[in-house]
């Protein structure tokens, strides 16, 4: 009788076609419930079981077991719907019962306890929750965040998905970012959402002043501190600026140069966009690179965002050359990753990751 249950779970399309389905279920039954299932003897006995917590789920007016009620006691648990029962479904596939408690036990676990490593604050044990991070190298993003102060208005400003990713892969909250080519402030605005400490650095002070004003008009709901400096980060001394302002170093650093002329940002020389050649940009955009080094921890990230650009005839990679000027002064190459937005199409830019090693 048992048995008819083997051919029960085969992979529900439904469970595809909507990924996205949180729900609360109450942790405490839903772990007891696996324990019980973890001591049973026959795997026909767990597929059954297992088979019960999936109506369950599926028809929670089937739930005689307070999995998805009885809240007061604290034990509410938010949760990928899809992904318990894809997890659920593994585990009444399995062919052994070693398998089937081997898969009951990582659910468990994925309930319980937190594994994350020394740069975010992302959950290993509930990897595959994140399926909004992008890890691969060309990142093909639909269109631009305008949410909340966020807007496209300076002209030049880059996508918040850009350092919205970057800040949740390399960083964990409260810690300090430095932004070194701040623009209006998309990389501190993604700090306060984020529960990041932000410094930024811009050279024009009408533009720091938006940034102030965007940024200022994001919710701080985390309480992190983001400071505007208006400076030149080609001569900025960032160790007194930040001992100023009591940080002792940075955590992550991210930089936006201007793609050389491509967008004159203004007529100061010290713009990196008045760079009359090539070599000049490089030059500057290295300076910016020395003066941020000490500053960065030991094993933490620098991700460099530029596009390049075509100029009579020529191809010119201006993002390998400014990686070249990172990976010169010591820097490791993580990866390099190609971000493409559809709407509307613009041209691509490239992302470097490298670390201090
Ligand atoms: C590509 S934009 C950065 C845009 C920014 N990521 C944003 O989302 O708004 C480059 C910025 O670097 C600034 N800049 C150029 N030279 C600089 C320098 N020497 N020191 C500091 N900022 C500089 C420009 O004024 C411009 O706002």
């Amino acid at each position: 009788m048992k048995n008819e249950y083997l051919t029960l779970f085969s992979y529900n399309s439904e469970l595809v076609d909507n990924p996205k389905t949180e729900f609360n279920i109450n942790q405490n039954v839903l772990l007891e419930a696996l324990s019980k299932i973890e001591s049973l003897n026959e795997n026909s006995e767990i597929k059954y079981e297992i088979h019960k917590l999936i109506e369950i789920i599926k028809n929670p007016l089937k739930d005689n077991i307070g999995l998805l009620k009885n809240f007061s006691n604290g034990d509410v648990f938010h949760i990928n719907k899809n992904l318990l029962l894809d997890d659920l479904v593994r585990i009444a596939n399995s062919h052994t019962i070693e398998r089937a408690k081997y898969y009951i036990i990582r659910l468990k676990k994925s309930l319980t306890e937190i594994k994350t490593n020394k740069i975010n604050d992302l959950n290993l044990n509930r990897w595959k929750e994140y399926d909004d991070i992008l890890t691969d190298s060309l990142w093909i993003i639909d269109k631009r965040d305008k949410s909340g102060t966020h807007n496209a208005g300076y002209w030049g400003n880059f996508i918040p998905q850009i350092p919205n990713q970057l800040l949740r892969r390399y960083t964990k909250k409260g810690e300090y970012v430095l932004d070194t080519f701040l623009g209006s402030g998309t990389t501190l605005i993604e700090c306060r959402r984020l529960g990041r400490h932000g410094v930024g650095v811009e050279l024009l002070p009408s533009v720091a002043e938006l940034a102030n004003k965007n940024i200022s008009l994001e919710e701080n709901k985390f309480n992190v501190k983001t400071e505007v400096i208006i400076g030149d980060s080609t001569q900025l001394d960032f160790q007194y600026e930040l001992k100023k302002r009591n940080i002792k170093s940075v955590q992550f650093l991210i930089m936006h140069p201007p793609y050389w002329d491509i967008i004159k940002f203004s007529k100061d020389r010290r713009d990196l966009s008045n760079s009359q050649s090539l070599e000049e940009f490089l030059n500057l955009f290295g300076k910016v690179v020395d003066n941020t080094y000490e500053i960065l921890d030991k094993d933490r990230y620098f991700a460099l965002v530029i596009g390049d650009k075509y100029s009579k005839g020529e191809w010119i990679p201006l993002a390998f050359y400014a990686m070249e000027e990172v990976l010169n002064r010591g820097y490791l190459l993580k990866s390099i990753i190609f971000k493409i937005i559809l709407f509307p199409p613009y041209p691509s830019t490239s992302i470097t990751v490298a670390s201090m090693s």
